[in-house]
């Protein structure tokens, strides 16, 4: 059997794991089109910026394990185009590579700031080892940096930099922080807590034009103008799904695939951020995590080894702002109850989302035994009174 693997990020680093642990023997070939072999994004953001943590801390696992478990890595290559009746890969080198299974671990790529203005030098994104390397270079003490997007992204890059003496600046288009997976209790609370760290927050204010002449001055909003040296923009990602698009395959907001991780082709299997699949409480997301990643690569390597088995797991999420550890378990949606436990002036509280009655989110600030009983009780759907969970005299471990 040939596989090939396209993307070489976590997802990918997770498949061969798996494959070589279930002892599959046939070519084995991932396609990366950074020139890097996998490696983990989260610390990007954070303790790598702060200059806390080595580069060679980054690589999911050491080069041998690649030769051990008999993958090829293909770097510094893009795969162009598929055929999928002659199952083949062409790469942007003009190399062909041939098929039996195929898995898209393509990932996403940042979204690019649309006003004018963003193309000036001084504008940096956050994906990759290079680009968290590029604006570290200019974490100067004194010089302003103006973050557009008040997001993970966006709220990490604002906690670290302080650190370096610089002047923050936080642009967010909506009413509150991190709106798109936060609640507002928890919003509320990092607003405070950056503000107390002397970042300037400005809600409601969308960039709408970065200005200057040959370097970023400034950014413009509605109700006026910030000035910048340095412009970070953490304002989301868009999946990279074109490839699988034009072969075809069935896309929307990310490939879509079934519960084992397959596509709408039989023969090529998806896993990561760039899917669309049905989660653990049924719906269907697009998810943007480690945790997604990893436990959707195992079920789809499986599931290209004939061994199909569902993907059901709990999602989790993590988040580390200055000295605060911020984990979120299960998806919360709109109408769910939010149940709060603990005080947030005392930088230690969590927040739990009950759909019906059940147990079906946690965000936990400082909280890690908050954390894991959620987690527990997500995956049991348990039942629990608002009450008891609001009552901190209740261990966490006896909730429920
Ligand atoms: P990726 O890791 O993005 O890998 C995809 C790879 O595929 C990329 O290298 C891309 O270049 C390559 N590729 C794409 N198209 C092609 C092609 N046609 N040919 C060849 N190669 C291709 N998640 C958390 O859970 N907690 C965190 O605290 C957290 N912090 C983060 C901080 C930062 C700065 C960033 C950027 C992300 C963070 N994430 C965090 C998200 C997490 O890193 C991602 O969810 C995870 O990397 C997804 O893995 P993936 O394999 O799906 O995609
Ligand atoms: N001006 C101001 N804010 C904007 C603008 C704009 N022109 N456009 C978008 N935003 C805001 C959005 O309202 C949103 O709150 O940018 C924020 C982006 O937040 P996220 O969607 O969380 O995206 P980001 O912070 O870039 O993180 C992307 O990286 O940490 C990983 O996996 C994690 O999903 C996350 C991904």
């Amino acid at each position: 059997m040939r596989f090939v693997i396209i993307g070489a990020g976590q997802a990918a680093a997770q498949a061969v794991a798996t494959l070589a642990s279930e002892g599959f023997s046939g070519s084995l070939t991932v396609v990366g089109e950074e020139p890097y072999p996998p490696y983990q994004r989260p610390p990007l953001s954070k303790a790598y910026m702060a200059g806390d943590f080595v580069r060679e801390r980054l690589f999911l696992k050491p080069e041998a394990f690649y030769a051990e478990s008999h993958c090829e890595l293909r770097l510094g290559v893009t795969a162009a185009a598929i055929d999928r009746a002659a199952k083949t890969v062409t790469l942007s080198s003009g190399d062909t590579l041939a098929y039996d299974r195929l898995l898209f671990a393509t990932g996403d790529r940042v979204r690019k700031l649309p006003c004018p203005g963003a193309d000036l030098p001084g504008v940096y994104y956050l994906r990759g080892i290079d680009d968290s390397d590029a604006l570290r270079r200019h974490l100067v003490a004194g010089k302003k940096l103006a973050v557009v997007g008040g997001g993970y992204i966006g709220l990490e890059v604002a906690a670290v930099v302080g650190k370096y003496g610089l002047h923050v600046t936080v642009v967010e288009a909506m009413d509150r922080l991190m709106v798109r997976s936060a609640s507002p209790q928890v919003s509320e609370f990092y607003r405070k807590l950056h503000e107390s760290h002397g970042v300037d927050i400005r809600l409601n204010q969308a960039v709408t034009a970065v200005e200057g002449k040959s370097w970023v001055e400034a950014v413009a909003t509605g109700q006026g103008r910030i000035p910048a040296d340095i412009v970070v923009a953490g304002i989301g990602v868009v999946p990279n799904c074109e490839l699988a698009l034009v072969a075809g395959l069935a896309c929307d907001n990310g490939i879509v695939v079934d519960e084992f991780g397959a596509t709408s082709d039989p023969d090529i299997f998806a896993a990561g951020d760039c899917t669309n699949h049905v989660s653990f409480h049924g719906k269907r997301v697009r998810l943007e995590s480690v945790q997604n990643a990893i436990d959707q690569a195992k079920h789809a390597a499986l599931a290209m080894l004939g061994k199909p088995t569902p993907y059901r797991e709990v999602p989790w999420f993590w988040s580390d702002q200055y000295d605060i550890k911020l984990q979120i378990a299960g998806l919360v949606q709109p109408g769910d109850t939010a149940v709060v436990r603990g005080d947030p002036s005392t930088h230690k509280f969590s927040v739990f989302h009950l759909r019906d009655g059940i147990v079906a989110g946690v965000e936990a600030v400082n909280a890690a035994p908050d954390y894991i009983a959620g987690r527990r009780l997500i995956a049991a759907r348990a039942r629990v009174a608002p009450e008891r969970i609001a009552d901190t005299s209740v261990p966490a471990k006896q909730l429920g």
